[in-house]
Formats: C-alpha cells, sequence, structure tokens
C-alpha cells in the first residue's frame, strides 16, 4: 500500500521540532545538549551535541537513520567527521542534492556535535529521522555507564534480573513447569547449556568445523498455543544462566509510539545489547511480522526489515539471544522464520502431564485421582489447568464461609463436580 506523501513546510517542521525535542531535551538525564534551531533563508538548521560517541554507536546512529529514511549515503567521511546525505527523492540527481536532508557528525574527545540541515519542505520520514537520531543520542550518550534498563523500561519493555527476583524470594527453576521433559531437554541444548558451558560447545566446535563459527544460539522461536508456557520458560531461562529477561510485548511496541515502532525497535535490540548477556524476548512476534504479501502497510514492512537486519546483522557479536513467541507460525514471514536458529515447539499437554500439573495447584488429590481428572482436562493448557483449580477453590471456599465448616481442601469429587458444572470449564484462549 501507498504510504501518502506528506511535508511540512519549514515553519510547521521548527515548531513540531521544538515540542518533540524540547520534551526530550528536558528530561531527565538527557546526555545531549537542547538543539538550537534555526532558519536560514529556505533552509532549517539544528546542531546539538551529544556526550562522547565511539564508532559503534555511530553506527547505531546510521541504523537507526536507516530504519526511516528509503535512500542514504555517506557523503564524507573521515576521522572525527562524518557526513550523510539523504535525498527527498530517490536518484542521486546533482538537482536534487540542494534539497537533501544533510547530517553532519564532528566527533570531540569528550563530545559529538551534530548539524542537520534540510532546505524546502521537509516528509514525516526525515522528520522522523532526527527525532529518532535525537532521542537516541540522548538517552545513549553515556551509554558506558548507562543502565539499559532505563531506556528498556522507557521503551515500554520489563526487565526482569533473576538475581533481584531471588533476593525477593522468587523461586524460579525448570520445576515451575511440570511435565514437558522433551521441550525442556531441547531447551537445555540449545539455549541452556552452550550459555553455561560455552567452553565445551567452543571446544567440540574446533573439532568439528573446518571454519572457526560458533555454536551458540542467537533466535530460538518458541511456539505454541496460549498458556502452554512459553513466558514462563523465558523467565526459567533467564534464572538459569542468571542474565537479565527483557520481555518485549510487541503490540505494545506497534501501538505505543504509532510512527516510530521501527525506531523504538531498533532501539531495543541496542539498548539490550548493552547488556554483557541478555535474553530478549518478544512476545505475539506475529502481531508484528504479518505475511509481507498480506498487503501490509509501509510501516509494517520497515518494521519487519528492522527485524530482519537486527536478527542477522552485526548482531552476531553481541550478547543477546532473543526468543521469539507466537502461537501462529504459518502467519510468519518466510525470512523471518530463517532468521531462527531453532524453533522449539510447546504441545498441549497429554494426560500424563496434565496430571502432573494439577499436582502443582491440587496438591491434595491422590495420584490416581489426579490421573482419573487429567482425562476429563484434555485439550486444556497449562493456564487453562490453573484457571480452572483457581475457579474451583473459590467455590470450594465460599461453600465453606456459607456453610460454616472448617478449613480443608477440596476433595477430588468436587473437582469432578465442579466440572460438570456448565460455564466452569473455562477455556480463556
Ligand atoms: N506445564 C505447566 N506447569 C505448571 N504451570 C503451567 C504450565 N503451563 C502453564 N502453566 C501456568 O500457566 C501460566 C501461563 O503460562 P505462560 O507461560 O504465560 O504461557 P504462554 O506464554 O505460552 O501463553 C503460567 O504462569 C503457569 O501458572
Ligand atoms: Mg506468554
Amino acid at each position: 500500500m501507498e504510504q501518502e506523501k506528506k511535508t511540512l513546510d519549514i515553519l510547521q517542521v521548527k515548531e513540531i521540532l521544538l515540542k518533540q525535542i524540547g520534551t526530550i531535551a528536558h528530561e531527565e538525564r538527557s546526555n545531549a545538549t537542547i538543539p538550537e534551531i534555526v532558519l536560514s533563508q529556505e533552509e532549517i538548521q539544528i546542531t546539538f551535541a551529544s556526550g562522547k560517541i565511539h564508532g559503534e554507536i555511530l553506527l547505531q546512529c546510521i541504523e537507526i537513520l536507516n530504519s526511516s529514511l528509503e535512500n542514504w549515503r555517506i557523503s564524507s567521511i573521515e576521522t572525527g567527521y562524518m557526513a550523510l546525505q539523504a535525498p527527498s527523492i530517490s536518484g542521486y540527481d546533482a538537482k536534487y542534492g540542494l534539497d537533501s536532508l544533510r547530517i553532519r557528525f564532528t566527533l570531540y574527545p569528550s563530545k559529538c556535535n551534530v548539524f542537520v540541515s534540510k532546505r524546502g519542505e521537509m516528509s514525516t520520514p526525515e522528520l522522523l529521522a532526527i527525532f529518532g537520531l535525537y532521542r537516541f543520542l540522548s538517552s545513549l550518550g553515556n551509554s558506558e555507564t548507562k543502565n539499559p534498563t532505563d531506556i528498556l523500561v522507557k521503551l515500554g519493555a520489563t526487565v526482569y534480573d533473576p538475581i533481584e527476583e531471588e533476593l525477593k524470594g522468587e523461586k524460579m527453576g525448570f520445576e515451575r513447569i511440570a511435565g514437558y521433559k522433551s521441550v525442556k531437554r531441547e531447551i537445555e541444548e540449545t539455549i541452556i547449556y552452550p550459555l553455561k558451558h560455552p567452553e565445551v560447545f567452543d571446544n567440540v566446535s574446533l573439532l568439528t568445523k573446518k571454519y572457526v563459527s560458533k555454536n551458540k544460539p542467537r533466535a530460538i522461536l518458541f511456539e505454541g498455543s496460549p498458556g502452554v508456557g512459553k513466558t514462563t520458560m523465558a523467565k526459567v531461562v533467564s534464572a538459569e544462566c542468571k542474565i537479565p529477561l527483557v520481555y518485549v510485548p510487541v503490540e505494545s511496541i506497534l501501538s505505543k509510539y504509532y510512527g516510530e515502532s521501527s525506531q523504538n525497535l531498533a532501539m531495543v535490540f541496542d539498548s539490550a545489547s548493552l547488556f554483557p548477556n541478555c535474553l530478549l524476548f518478544l512476545d505475539e512476534i506475529d502481531s508484528l511480522a504479518g505475511r509481507r504479501d498480506d498487503g501490509m502497510f509501509d510501516a509494517n514492512r520497515k518494521l519487519l526489515s528492522v527485524l530482519l537486519r537486527k536478527l542477522d546483522g552485526f548482531e552476531a557479536k553481541t550478547g543477546t539471544i532473543t526468543i521469539g513467541a507466537t502461537n501462529r507460525k504459518g502467519d510468519l514471514d518466510s525470512a523471518l522464520l530463517s532468521r531462527f536458529d531453532k524453533s522449539i515447539y510447546f504441545p498441549l499437554p497429554n494426560q500424563e502431564e496434565i496430571a502432573e500439573i494439577l499436582h502443582a495447584y491440587a496438591l491434595q488429590i491422590e495420584m490416581e485421582d489426579r490421573k482419573t481428572l487429567a482425562q476429563e482436562l484434555l485439550g486444556m493448557s497449562g493456564r487453562n489447568i490453573r484457571d480452572f483449580c483457581d475457579s474451583v477453590e473459590r467455590r470450594w471456599s465460599t461453600e465453606l464461609v456459607i456453610s460454616n465448616h472448617p478449613i480443608q481442601a477440596p476433595p477430588f469429587s468436587f473437582y469432578l463436580e465442579c466440572l460438570k458444572i456448565r460455564g466452569l470449564k473455562i477455556i480463556d484462549s
């Protein structure tokens, strides 16, 4: 679908920049100076300085610009200086060159000066590019000392620190997920052991591979119906390996910053890579990556291309392992699917597993009876089973209150009785 080409005149641009950039510039701990915006004849000039930056950050600046601008090129590069040019119309015809958006970075030992200029009107992507660049530099200026958690939280992610959770008394381990033996084994093999014992995996690789290549996974797909334990499993991996889990509900990245989602996604990856090691969990990845031939909007296509680049590109050298979760693998773009080293399928629990799950939520029931109950609950996910047990408990407790009976756990027969009552067999998926 063709996106409407909208341009803004320089007065409108100035007003928007002042408002948007002003909000960031005044945020606490901004690492960039408040931009100076000057209108000179037909040209708008924006100048600001960020803290000291190094080559890697400069590359990330290019990534940010690349996520908004279609055509750009480096027009000049030398030690401490880089200039980019993005013509508003494709092609590098000299006659459009004059109207190009120009961005110049001058690196000093303690700061970086950024000078942006543009003649004539400005398009929304150009505006977003400048806005994104400013936001990135003001948040990342001090990346060596900055806590990535702060940035990620601002972007709508949640960061679980397993060490902090353990201190709070939250015990997360494989035992939290009943059953799923073969899934656990696959996860140990693909994520946990390579992270915990990299030397063994690397040395085996040295003996087998003609050319050096690591066999540590970079991207794994968790596939399965809602409520089968995908998110819980990501938390377990984080706890087992003692590395932070960055939880990103993709839907919120899509809706929270309308029109800026691709920049946000790029920033989520960049900020996560500031951790020496972390798990980046992209939940409901299908909401962002519908098939390309579905007549996807331009914005979504841009987002997908950022994701594809981030999953292979120079991410390889960072300690980020991406886990994508989906219950609609068939809807994923094939290019995206190919970026995952492995797909791990979480099936619905079988009868034996349901009996084990029941042991976690109805431990008073005898094994034999749990198996009988499990037969009745076939087709439910772990979450459905937990919810069913919760509802039985609420009903039982209410009856205890009403009848003024002493406290005791609901008996097996009560679970069966509840199952027969229509409406209690809640399936919330
Ligand atoms: N195998 C299981 N054993 C114990 N609890 C489970 C199991 N599977 C799911 N649950 C329960 O269901 C809840 C939801 O699971 P979740 O990890 O959010 O599923 P998903 O991410 O696949 O939708 C968990 O918090 C847990 O209480
Ligand atoms: Mg989930």
